[in-house]
Parts: structure tokens; C-alpha cells; sequence
């Protein structure tokens, strides 16, 4: 999460001299390819991050609310409400942790307009520890659309927090809507301004790239659970999921497994898997043939049932693959059911800087 608003401040100098000389060599190569340029500079900007320093318990709100506000750019989430308003259509990734109080279970559940469930946090076990619980996913959100997080309405089911702050929620948009044509009219200058720091309008060549790259972004989660069984195929096997929430350009297949990489660049990988009872849990985030990248892992075999959460950056090149692998092991297995627990998203962070650089020869 972090990473997108750091780049955001540093991305500072580009967005006020690039992004207009941007839209000018965009505007004179098609109306779509405004579209095309990564999430920073498409100048629709919509991103929240919130937190609260208190607990929350089931029954008496059943929406999470937050006291903090971090980042709101744009204006379309509401803390008091804990409700995100879209405002720009398009792709949008969230993400939220959640602390376990003690005792008590932890089930959170992001909810689009007030009935879809998108993923879950979840937490059963009822000592007195306390923890925090990931999920994140990316979903494609319309005009007045709501987001919103979720609690249970019973008292068995509580938030813990406190000055800490162990809840917290973000969400941004990657990627405005490809089929309103009219938003680049809103965002192009108005006739006649000039820009003086723009670079001389790169070659033909070199603007059909930057038309042709750009956009790519997956989620995907199961419904139902992964029991591992040894067997004695060398090969490993991708975890497979049912459920597409968004598959911008089709790099992913929800029957392989596999993502791969068609525009070379920055890419985010961020995945959620619960724990099944009596197992423990092991996947592992694998390039090509299995180049392991990053991992969760929880080998405590009592019967509660929680979530591990993980995420990093990587650089691909076109043709790289990305999936998760879970142990090939009765011990093993991966939990999930229809509150979606278990969940893999991925997008195109920045293109491979030379497309962006107007070349000089
Ligand atoms: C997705 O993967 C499945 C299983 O490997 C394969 O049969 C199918 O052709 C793939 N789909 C695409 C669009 O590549």
C-alpha cells in the first residue's frame, strides 16, 4: 500500500511538467490512450487511507468507522460514514487490517452497495491474544457505487484497536474507466495553453508503445478449500481460483493458475489465504517454474481458523509468470468458502521506464 503513495509524492516533479506534455502526445495519438498511461498520470486521482484508535464491538455498528484520516484525494471516503463514494469509475484496489480482540471473533467483510461480499477477514480463535488480519482486493467500482467495511452484528464479534491504530483501510483507483471517452476532454488543457517544459513530441513509433502498453490487473479469490495431497509428480501445481473480480487485458487464468506478464514493468503482487482447521498453511509466491519470491506460513495445527497476508513488488518481463504454490502435503491446506477468504491480485505498477522516455537520437 505504502509504496504507491511514496511514489506518488516523488512522482511529484512528473506529474506537474510530464503529465500535460503526456496528454498532449496522447491527445494527438487517439482519444483511448489516456487510458493506457500507468495509474500516476492519468490525472484522475482518487485515494484514501483511514484508521481507529478505538474498539469496535458487533451489534451496536455494524459499519466500520474511522477517527483518522491519512489521505483523501478526491474527498470520496467518509470516515464518519467509513463509507468510499466512487466517484471515478474504474479499478480500484483496497485493502484493510483489522485487529482481533480478545476472546472474541474477527470477521470483517468488504461489501460493495450494501450486498455483494468481496473477501473477508476472519479470526476464530477465541483466547486472549491479540492480532492483526489482512485482506485486499482489487474490484471495478461505477459511478455511486459504496464500498464499506462490514461487522458483524453480534457481540461475540469485535475490532480491537487503540492508539496504535490496528485498523486501518486504503483504497485507490489504478485505473479510471476505459469506455467513458469523455474524461480525457475533462482532464486535457484548455485550448492554447502551453507547455513549456514539454519534451518535443516523440516519434510515431515510440507513441504507439505507450498507446499499446500500460494497463494490466487481475483478482481473483476461491470458494472453496485446498486439502494438499502428496503425490509424486515432480511438477508443482498452481492454486487455482473460481471467482474473477477484475481481469484487465486477460493476463490471468483462473483455470492455470498463471499469470503472465504481457507489459514489462513494476508489477504488485499481493495474496491472502486462510488457515485451514488442523493444518497449517504454506504458499508460496512462485515465478517461472518455481522460483519462490515471497511466502506465508503458519504450521499451528489447532482448529481455529485465521488468514495470512502477503505482498511485494516484482519486475517482469514479458513472458514472466507469477502464481501461488501450496505445499503438495496432507498436512497442508488452504481455507476458503463463499466469504472468500482466500485471495491473489496483482497490477501493473509502472511500465518499463524506456517506453515513458521520449527517445533523444
Ligand atoms: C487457461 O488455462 C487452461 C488450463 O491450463 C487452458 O486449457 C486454457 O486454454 C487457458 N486459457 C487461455 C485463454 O489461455
Amino acid at each position: 500500500m505504502q509504496f504507491l503513495l511514496q511514489h506518488s509524492s516523488t512522482a511529484q516533479w512528473s506529474t506537474r511538467y510530464i503529465l500535460p506534455c503526456i496528454f498532449i502526445m496522447i491527445a494527438s495519438s487517439g482519444p483511448v490512450s489516456a487510458f493506457h498511461a500507468p495509474p500516476v498520470m492519468t490525472g484522475l486521482r482518487s485515494a484514501f487511507s483511514a484508521t481507529q484508535t478505538t474498539s469496535i464491538v458487533g451489534g451496536r455498528q455494524k459499519v466500520v468507522t474511522f477517527d483518522r484520516l491519512m489521505v483523501n484525494i478526491g474527498g470520496d471516503f467518509h470516515p464518519d460514514s467509513g463509507r468510499f463514494h466512487c466517484r471515478i469509475p474504474g479499478a480500484y484496489y483496497f485493502s484493510f487490517s483489522v485487529g482481533k480482540f480478545p476472546k472474541k471473533i474477527l470477521s470483517v467483510i468488504l461489501v460493495k452497495n450494501g450486498k455483494e461480499v468481496q473477501a473477508m477477514a476472519y479470526d476464530d480463535y477465541l483466547k486472549k491474544g491479540r492480532k492483526v488480519q489482512s485482506q485486499s482486493i482489487m474490484i471495478e467500482l461505477r459511478e455511486m457505487d459504496t464500498v464499506w467495511l462490514l461487522l458483524q452484528p453480534s457481540p461475540q464479534y469485535a475490532l480491537y484497536s487503540n492508539a496504535g491504530p490496528y485498523i486501518a483501510f486504503s483504497g485507490y483507483l489504478i485505473y479510471p474507466d476505459v469506455s467513458t471517452a469523455s474524461y480525457i476532454n475533462n482532464h486535457l488543457a484548455p485550448p492554447g495553453q502551453s507547455y513549456p517544459h514539454c519534451p518535443p513530441p516523440a516519434d510515431p513509433q515510440v507513441r504507439g508503445q505507450t498507446s499499446e502498453q500500460a494497463r494490466s490487473a487481475f483478482s481473483v479469490a476461491r470458494t472453496s478449500t485446498l486439502i494438499g495431497q502428496s503425490s509424486r509428480q515432480q511438477n508443482k501445481r498452481p492454486l487455482t481460483f473460481d471467482v474473477e473480480y477484475i481481469n484487465i487485458g486477460g493476463h490471468f487464468n483462473k483455470t492455470s493458475g498463471l499469470f503472465t506478464c504481457r507489459f514489462p514493468g513494476a508489477y504488485f503482487f499481493a495474496f491472502t489465504v486462510g488457515k485451514h482447521p488442523r493444518k497449517a498453511v504454506s504458499v508460496k509466491l512462485m515465478t517461472g517454474k518455481g522460483d519462490v519470491q515471497a511466502m506465508v506460513f503458519d504450521d499451528d495445527t489447532s482448529k481455529r481458523r485465521e488468514m495470512q497476508s502477503q505482498s511485494l513488488l516484482l519486475s517482469l518481463r514479458r513472458g514472466d509468470t507469477v502464481w501461488l504454490y501450496s505445499q503438495q502435503d496432507e498436512r497442508y491446506a488452504v481455507y476458503s468458502n463463499q466469504g472468500r477468504y482466500t485471495t491473489f491480485s496483482g497490477f501493473l505498477v509502472y511500465p518499463e521506464a524506456e517506453l515513458f522516455t521520449p527517445s533523444t537520437s
